[in-house]
């Protein structure tokens, strides 16, 4: 794991070196870094008779390794755009190629295995089990997957997010900050290379958002995890390296931010 995340991140520096001296984003960097490439992605709901185009020609390219935060008013399409990247639903028109595989046409037994090895989903409202323990809800994404190594992963994972003390506790025992930490955890249990958060502090106070993003920091400096992550606030977008900015189902602007 960490030798191969080395390699992938020298990979990544060499192709920044070559796009450098030559001056241009070149389709080199694309080819060679690109985790996530949407190109011109539309989505329309369709209700009755009444169509919503949630999303209306967003194109993005995510390298591995990044971390990039989506920002924009309520009702601009972040959490479509989120669960298209994240294959829970797929683009009404345009392409999505995730790990050089066009999963846009995938059918939904594909996009669940795909779904399941490479990401992890982080959602606003923590989504756990009540009266169940913390173990218990990470070992959940396991349910039907038959390996015997089941408990040790889940404790590895709550350790990962500094709350193997906590494991035995039922989730309502804990704080929000914690909840949060065992869905950051349950995220975690399958190794994803992506994780998903669709405004992950959007319930915590600002003390315990920063801890949770320290922890999405480290997950991303030193696991070369990619964060994409839903934020309506402007000090946790500036964890990631990079804001997209959503209007009316497109993208307004982008921002690179120097660390
Ligand atoms: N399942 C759905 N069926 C029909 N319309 C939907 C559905 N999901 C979202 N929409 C509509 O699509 C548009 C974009 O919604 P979306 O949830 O992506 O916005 P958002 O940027 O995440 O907003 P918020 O900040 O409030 O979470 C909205 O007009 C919404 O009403
Ligand atoms: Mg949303």
């Amino acid at each position: 794991m960490a030798a191969a995340s080395a390699e992938e991140a020298e990979g990544a520096a060499s192709v920044r070196a070559v796009d450098e001296a030559v001056g241009e984003t070149s389709d080199l960097k694309a080819i060679a870094t690109a985790v996530i490439e949407v190109d011109d992605v539309t989505k329309v709901y369709r209700m009755g008779s009444v169509e919503v185009s949630a999303l209306r020609g967003v194109t993005l390219s995510v390298d591995r390794g990044e971390m990039v935060a989506i920002m924009g008013p309520s009702g601009s399409g972040k959490s479509t755009l989120m669960n298209i990247l994240g294959c829970l639903d797929r683009p009404t028109n345009g392409v999505y190629w995730l790990d050089g595989v066009e999963v846009s046409k995938l059918g939904d037994d594909q996009l669940a295995e795909i779904r399941n090895k490479k990401i992890g989903f982080v959602f606003q409202s923590f989504n756990l089990l009540p009266r169940t323990t913390a173990l218990a809800n990470v070992e959940l994404p396991l349910l039907y997957s038959n390996g015997k190594d089941k408990r040790k992963r889940s404790l590895e994972a709550l350790a990962r997010v500094g709350l193997a003390q906590r494991s035995r506790h039922h989730t309502n025992e804990l704080s929000g900050g914690e909840q949060q930490r065992v869905a950051i955890a349950r995220s975690l249990i399958n190794n994803p290379s992506i994780i998903i958060a669709d405004e992950p502090t959007g319930n915590l106070d600002s003390r315990t958002s920063e801890e949770i993003m320290a922890i999405f920091d480290e997950l991303n400096r030193e696991e070369s995890i990619t964060i994409i992550l839903v934020t309506h606030e402007n000090d946790i977008a500036r964890h990631a390296g990079r804001i997209v900015h959503l209007r009316d189902g497109v993208i307004e602007s982008e921002e690179v931010l120097t660390p």
